[in-house]
Parts: structure tokens; C-alpha cells; sequence
């Protein structure tokens, strides 16, 4: 090929960055040849002499890449034959970069689904403490952005803890599946070789081996999935920004953003600009159009390994680490962002906002519900007309709406009894939120457990390893 026509087909620029998963795949695959006596045990220590210097080279950053070679595996195996001869051209024995591609890309996205767990978790312990620090803080709870229903500022936080954790349990399932070595799948058909596949996938901290040779290098639905989990993960995100948006305008004005977060303008100077949280809504685009970018690129792929494939690492390690950089972020952001408590109240407290209490309470005096809503419609008509809340219309007004209404009413109305009689379960009452609260601490609790235990089993393996 001309210069021109490897730089087009070369991947190197991306794939780059498995070079340590890639070493590690050829260590675990080299012990296997020497257990399996596939491979003289002299040729094997002096490939692993050889991939033991290519490694700290690698981390060292004084690596030399060269573009001509296509990618970072023959980039590694190339630079380990120069330096100990042809020994090291058994290292392929029983393998092919099909197999070996797969194999590297799993281990770089396993340990980018675990970064991103202890990322969202990060995040979820900040809306935690808003959470606990604001038990009774009602604000309104909005539905087609009007004033609905009052809440709780807990309450409102917990949903997105809800969210967040789901999306982190979501990449703990992907990362189960993901979670089988493809290594000794070879090219497509296996290999005439007495492998040990259990073995490299042990070494590798993988579950066991995958299934199906064929499948194993044909398929990308573990990137796939990945990619669906950060999408979800950036919606959530960005449906809270678009929150804090419009929280920290003058017209809400319900948030202050630390100064930290936010930005000044060029010319305006009483700005104060939620650039963070425009950027994070904003960089959803991209993590979208990934999630995009592979589900069109795997349709209609012929079994087995076509190289369409190896246009699949960009979208998703762009992805992955968007999705983490605006989790980190926005952990500092919710950390430092203060809740006007005094202005939520006020304006919970300035609508009709109690509105389905007043019919609520019709119905404990006998009155069918739909029957009640009507009655409450021309209170509210009253109150929007007077400027008078429901809440301080005198008793002879509002029995001219119904003549079952009385003095405890007074009890039904006021938005902290319209929160505290919400207690069916996951409810806003405080009673169903420390219940919810409760709940969340336990299931972060329990992520971060299995986050140590996965973490510490592959961080062994690579301890293993590199000797
Ligand atoms: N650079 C390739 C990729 O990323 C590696 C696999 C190459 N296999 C092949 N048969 N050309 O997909």
C-alpha cells in the first residue's frame, strides 16, 4: 500500500489506547502456550521479557508508534520480534488480531463501565446530601412545567438519585455480559492448537470463555450496549441541567451556582451564566450520535469479522469519556449549588398549588371525585380573581363553593400538610422519603462493594501478569 492508503486504513490513532490491555492479552495468551506446551518454554520467557519492556515503555509514554504497521497490535508484536528476535513471532500462535481485537476492546470498555459507576456514584452522593439537607424544603413539584402538585426538594433530588443509580446498575449488567474472553476464537473457527481458552480467560479476570467462535469476532453488541448505557446516563444529565438552566434564571430563581461554575460574559457585567450545565445538556448531541454511529455501523454485518469493525472504538471511547468528564463535573456542581430555600417556599406557597388537597378533602366528606375536581375548579377560578390562596379564604367563601367544607379544612390546605399526607409509598411525605432515602444508601452501598470486588479481581490479574 502507498503511504496515503495506510494512513486511511490505519486505526492506530485509536486503538492506541488499549496498548496495555493488548499487552495484557498477550500475556495471559503466552502463558497458555507454554502450559499447553504449544511453545517452548525458553521462547516464551523471552516474549515475556520482551512485552514486560514494551509495557513500562508504554507507560512511560516513550512507546514508538509507527503508522505503517496498521494498529497497536502489530505495532506491539513487530516491536517485540525486533527486539528479541524471531521468538517473538510465536507469540501469534493460535491466535489472530481478530480474536485479539476483540478480546482488547472488551477489557479497555469493562474498565470503563466501572469508571463510569464510581463516576455516577460520585454524583449520586452529592444529590444525596442535598437530599438529607433538605428534608422540608418544599418547592413545587411541576407537571407540563405548571405548578402541579408541592413537594419536597428530597424528594425531588431522590428522583434523579433513582435515575442515576438505575444507570449504574445498567452498566454493571452490561458489564456482566461483556464480561466472556473471546481470546482463541482465532480468526473465526477456533484453532487446530490444544488451547486452554478457560485458562487465558481466568488470567484475564474474564468470567470464562465466549460460546461461539464466529460470534466472538463478529459481533459488537457489548459496545453497543455501552453505548446505550452512557446515552442514558447523558439524557438523565442533561435533563437535570436543563433543570438548573432555568432554576438559576431570575424569573425561578431557585438555585445559586457556585462561582466556581459558572461564567461572566464578555460585555453584560451582572452575568452570571450556566456555561456547565449548558455544556453537559449540550455534549448529549455527541453521545447520542455515538450510540447512532454504531448501531448503524454493526446493521447488516455478514458473520464474521468485516473491517467495518474497526470504526467501532471511536464512538464509544468518545462516548465513555464524555459521559464521565460531565459526571465528574456535575458531582462538583450539585456539591456547591445552593438551594434558596425562603424563594421556593414563597413561590410553592403564592398558586393554587393545593388545589387536588382541597378537592382531596371533599372526598373524605363523601363528595366523588370528579364531582369535588369541578367544585375546586371554580375556587381556584375565585382564588386567581381575588389574588386570595385557598389556603386564606375565609370559611364563609369557600362553603359557597360546598357546603361541606369546614373549619378543618384549614388542616388539609397548607402546602406542609399537602406533602406529609402524601404517604403511600414513594410518596413525598417525609416518612415515605427517609424510606426512599434509606433505599438509595443501601443500593449505593451495595454498588460500591461489587465496584471493589471487580476492580480488585481484574487489578489482581494484572498484578499476576506483569509479575
Ligand atoms: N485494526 C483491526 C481492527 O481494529 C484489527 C483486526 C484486523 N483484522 C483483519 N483481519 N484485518 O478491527
Amino acid at each position: 500500500m502507498d503511504d496515503s492508503t495506510l494512513v486511511f486504513t490505519s486505526s492506530l490513532d485509536v486503538d492506541s489506547r488499549m496498548a496495555f490491555y493488548d499487552v495484557m492479552g498477550s500475556l495471559a495468551h503466552v502463558n497458555m502456550l507454554k502450559a499447553c506446551h504449544i511453545i517452548p518454554a525458553e521462547d516464551v520467557d523471552s516474549i515475556i521479557q520482551g512485552l514486560r519492556a514494551i509495557l513500562k515503555e508504554i507507560e512511560d509514554g516513550t512507546f514508538q508508534l509507527d503508522f505503517k504497521l496498521e494498529d497497536i497490535h502489530t505495532n506491539i508484536e513487530f516491536s517485540l520480534t525486533e527486539r528479541i528476535g524471531p521468538a517473538g513471532g510465536k507469540l501469534h500462535t493460535g491466535r489472530s488480531r481478530n480474536d485479539q481485537v476483540a478480546v482488547d476492546f472488551r477489557m479497555y470498555l469493562r474498565d470503563k463501565a466501572l469508571d463510569a459507576v464510581k463516576s455516577i456514584d460520585g454524583l449520586v452522593t452529592s444529590l444525596l446530601k442535598i437530599t438529607e439537607d433538605n428534608t422540608d424544603t418544599i418547592m413545587p413539584g411541576f407537571t407540563h412545567m405548571q405548578h402541579a402538585q408541592p413537594v419536597t426538594l428530597s424528594h425531588h433530588m431522590l428522583a434523579y438519585v433513582f435515575k442515576f443509580s438505575r444507570d449504574a446498575d445498567r452498566f454493571l449488567d452490561a458489564f456482566d455480559r461483556m464480561n466472556k474472553c473471546p481470546l482463541g476464537a482465532a480468526a473465526l473457527a477456533g484453532t487446530t492448537y490444544p488451547i486452554d481458552r478457560f485458562m487465558t480467560a481466568s488470567a484475564l479476570g474474564f468470567e470464562e470463555p465466549t460460546e461461539n467462535s464466529m460470534d466472538s469476532v463478529s459481533d459488537r453488541d457489548f459496545v453497543n450496549e455501552l453505548a446505550f448505557c452512557a446515552t442514558q446516563t447523558q439524557l438523565h444529565l442533561s435533563s437535570l441541567c436543563e433543570e438548573l438552566v432555568y432554576w438559576s434564571s431570575q424569573e425561578f430563581a431557585f438555585i445559586e451556582m457556585d462561582d466556581k461554575f459558572t461564567t461572566g460574559s464578555s460585555i453584560m457585567p451582572q452575568k452570571k451564566n450556566p456555561d456547565i450545565a449548558e455544556l453537559v445538556r449540550g455534549k448529549t448531541g455527541g453521545v447520542v450520535g455515538s450510540l447512532m454511529s454504531m448501531i448503524v455501523l454493526t446493521k447488516g454485518l455478514p458473520l464474521t469479522y468485516n473491517r467495518d469493525l474497526q470504526e467501532d472504538k471511536k464512538p464509544v471511547m468518545d462516548s465513555m469519556d464524555t459521559v464521565i468528564d460531565c459526571l465528574e463535573i456535575m458531582s462538583k456542581v450539585m456539591a456547591t449549588t445552593t438551594f434558596k430555600k425562603d424563594r421556593l417556599m414563597e413561590v410553592t406557597s403564592r398558586g393554587q398549588i393545593n388545589a387536588t388537597d382541597l378537592a382531596d378533602y371533599l372526598v373524605t366528606k363523601g363528595i366523588p371525585f370528579r364531582e369535588a375536581h369541578a367544585i375546586v375548579g371554580a375556587a381556584v377560578r375565585e382564588s386567581i380573581e381575588s389574588g386570595v390562596n385557598l389556603e386564606d379564604m375565609p370559611l364563609e367563601k369557600l362553603r359557597t363553593f360546598s357546603d361541606k367544607i369546614e373549619n378543618d379544612v384549614y388542616k388539609f390546605v397548607p402546602v406542609q400538610s399537602c406533602v406529609e399526607r402524601r404517604i403511600s409509598y414513594g410518596g413525598t411525605s417525609s416518612s415515605s422519603v427517609d424510606m426512599e432515602l434509606s433505599k438509595a444508601i443501601e443500593q449505593l452501598m451495595q454498588r460500591e462493594e461489587v465496584l471493589r470486588q471487580e476492580k480488585q479481581l481484574i487489578e489482581n490479574c494484572w498484578k499476576e501478569l506483569i509479575g
